[in-house]
């Protein structure tokens, strides 16, 4: 996500901007800027790359004034340029914004604009804002941003200044999260904690729809809908710095666990065409035509990353009938894969920059292959390489084990399956909009399993001295199993194996013994019987078993020792839900045996190398 920092009071801004911006760093971001009014006109210094770059300008050309606004850009619609950072200002430098968030109605704003004979110097939905804010002002900022917020559709943070009126700045929240901090004679805006913690610890966390008015001695708090006051509690902030990066959570990967909904809802944002109910990806260069040309899929990625693409494939398969073939990067580039011009080659990646899948996918284009990247990084290598790219919104994800973006990129294959499918008409319109709802629930569904998770952290404790733990499934959750068994290895560092449950009698139900630990997903209905019955051949072995299954599969309750619940959805998009409690108990699982949750031992966040 982006950084916003916002500052109004007695002292220069320059400076509390920049170390602000620098608090923000963790989060992840790749340009950097601020604006600053001096009462008169506004400066703005920006650049693509870390917030040295951005210093180094400052220190050639320095910017005086008690008023600004700063940002950290982690490019979503757009590649990192300079021209793409932030802050973004109108033609005649009189309206400056930061943005955080999409813009999902961008396009068609943007278009009028361009008929308007505006002219624009980014790629950005964020500089569509700044231009409407011009055209609205007629004298009173304030009722220039609630005229143009009204026209916006999508997630946004807002800060913006304006040279007529250079004694305030304002703020608006719309499902991108903001906070107000409150000093003496000094005001904060900000994204996050962190970057105001040094100044006050005073803040009001602004809501969904609310504006924020700020003079360097006074907060107003106003509907956007109404410009009725509103009232929020000044809370006081008690975190330390590292608390606050981590808002409040132990680490990193708790709080991306519990970011999931917000990361599902970004990645939802703007591919639902709302008035057709059907599935859009604004940009996307596959064309119709290209689609019905496609014979077969390939799915290339590694670990979590992977895991992700195994059930791409159930899903594509299942909608579009396309043959999906799925492999692990570093056996791809080298086994001489059968892919050619009528082929679709999905690369996933978090990063976008793992050697192995970058190495697949020029490897992929050599033979001729169109190649689409599914990546968390915008500006990242796999995004530059590939020909097309279906971005997961989930924000920087700092965790060593990946969560949120293994999710985001079920999310991303979930909403393309239904692409092709739509495009290819091998759905009716009717189960079209109900995958599509089903989709948009998910989301909130997700947030229901987090806001129940309790007995998962005990059966977590239960299991930190096992030496070995199983996880089965079949189809769709033997593809979770496997992640829930890497999630598992490699942060509590307890062995564990995957395996296909129709698998277990040719083999490995030798290693069951009196007391193992075993997990066992069923969500799909259609093998529910046969999970029984792999349930029942490890129960007679004396397995322990916890059961993961739907809320109305209640006769399971009579087969297992312990059992989890969550809601339903359509089967195809189970895995979003069945993962989370596999999340949940390896974290709660390392914790309690005292591990480096987010750096785990022996492994890196991105595998650069081969
Ligand atoms: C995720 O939990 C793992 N740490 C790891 O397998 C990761 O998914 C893999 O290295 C791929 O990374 P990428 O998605 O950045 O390409």
């Amino acid at each position: 996500m982006c950084g916003i920092i916002g500052y109004i009071g007695n002292r220069q801004a320059q400076s509390i901007l920049t170390n602000g911006l620098r608090k923000l760093e963790y989060r992840g971001y790749d340009s950097a800027g601020i604006a600053v009014s001096d009462g008169t006109s506004i400066a703005v210094r920006k650049a693509k790359g870390r917030i040295d770059v951005l210093e180094q300008q400052l220190e050639q050309s320095s910017v005086q004034g008690q008023l600004g606004i700063g940002h950290t850009r982690w490019a979503t619609h757009g590649r990192p340029s300079d021209e793409n950072s932030h802050p973004h200002f109108d033609q005649e430098g009189i309206f400056s914004i930061v943005h955080n968030g999409i813009i999902e109605n961008y396009l068609e704003l943007k278009q009028d604009l361009l008929e308007q004979g505006v002219s624009f110097t980014s790629e950005t939905d964020t500089e569509v804002i700044v231009h409407l804010l011009a055209r609205a002002y007629e004298g009173d900022l304030v009722t220039a941003v609630r005229t143009v917020v009204k026209q916006l559709r999508g997630a946004f943070a807002l800060a913006v200044m304006c040279e007529h009126e250079p004694d305030k700045l304002v703020a608006v929240r719309y499902a991108s999260p903001l906070i107000i901090g409150v000093g003496q004679g000094e005001n904060f805006i900000a994204s996050d904690i962190p970057a105001i913690l040094e100044h006050t610890r005073d803040v009001f966390v602004l809501d969904d729809g609310d504006m924020a008015i700020l003079t360097k001695d006074r907060v107003s708090l106003h509907s956007m809908e109404t410009d009725e006051p509103v009232v929020r509690e000044l809370v006081r902030i008690e975190w330390d710095k590292e608390q606050a990066e981590k808002d409040g959570y132990e680490h990193y990967m708790l709080k991306e666990i519990y970011e999931q909904p917000r990361a599902l809802r970004n990645t939802l944002v703007g591919r639902v065409d709302e008035r057709t109910q059907k599935v859009a990806f604004p940009g996307l260069n596959l064309t119709p035509q290209a689609i019905t040309g496609i014979d077969k899929i390939f799915i290339v990625a590694c670990g979590t990353a992977y895991h992700a693409g195994l059930v791409g494939k159930y899903v594509i398969e299942s909608l579009t009938q396309i043959p999906v073939e799925v492999d692990v990067a570093s056996e791809f580039r080298y086994r001489r894969p059968l892919v050619g011009k009528n082929s679709l080659t999905i690369v996933v990646s978090q990063s976008g920059e793992t050697a192995d899948t970058l190495a697949a996918l020029r490897e992929a284009k050599r033979r001729g292959s169109t190649v689409l990247a599914i990546t968390n990084v915008v500006g990242s290598s796999i995004a530059r390489e590939a020909d097309d790219v279906v971005a997961t919104i989930a924000g920087p994800e700092i965790a060593v084990a990946s969560t949120k973006a293994y999710t985001s990129q079920l999310l991303a294959f979930y909403l393309f399956a239904v692409y092709l499918a739509q495009e290819k008409l091998a759905l009716s319109e009717q189960e079209r909009k109900q995958l599509i709802q089903a989709l948009k629930q998910l989301p909130e569904q997700v947030e229901n399993i987090l806001d129940n998770a309790d007995h998962i952290r005990s059966f977590a404790e239960s299991i930190r001295h096992e030496k070995n733990l199983f996880f089965i499934g079949r189809g769709l959750d033997y593809a979770v199993a496997l992640e829930g068994s890497l999630k598992l290895k490699e942060i509590s560092y307890i062995h564990s194996e995957a395996y296909a449950a129709g698998e277990l009698k040719h083999g490995t139900l030798a290693l069951i013994e009196e007391g193992t630990q075993v997990i066992a997903l069923v969500t799909q209905a259609e093998l529910f019987e046969k999970m029984i019955s792999n349930i029942t051949e490890v129960k007679a072995r004396g397995a322990h078993v916890l059961g993961i299954t739907l809320e109305e599969n209640i006769e399971l309750h009579r087969s297992v020792d312990e059992v989890c619940l969550i809601p339903a959805t359509e089967p195809l998009f189970t895995p979003i839900l069945s993962v989370i409690p596999l999340q949940l108990i390896s974290y709660y699982t390392s914790l309690a045996l005292g591990n480096d949750v987010d750096r785990p031992r022996n492994l890196a966040k991105s595998v650069t190398v081969e």
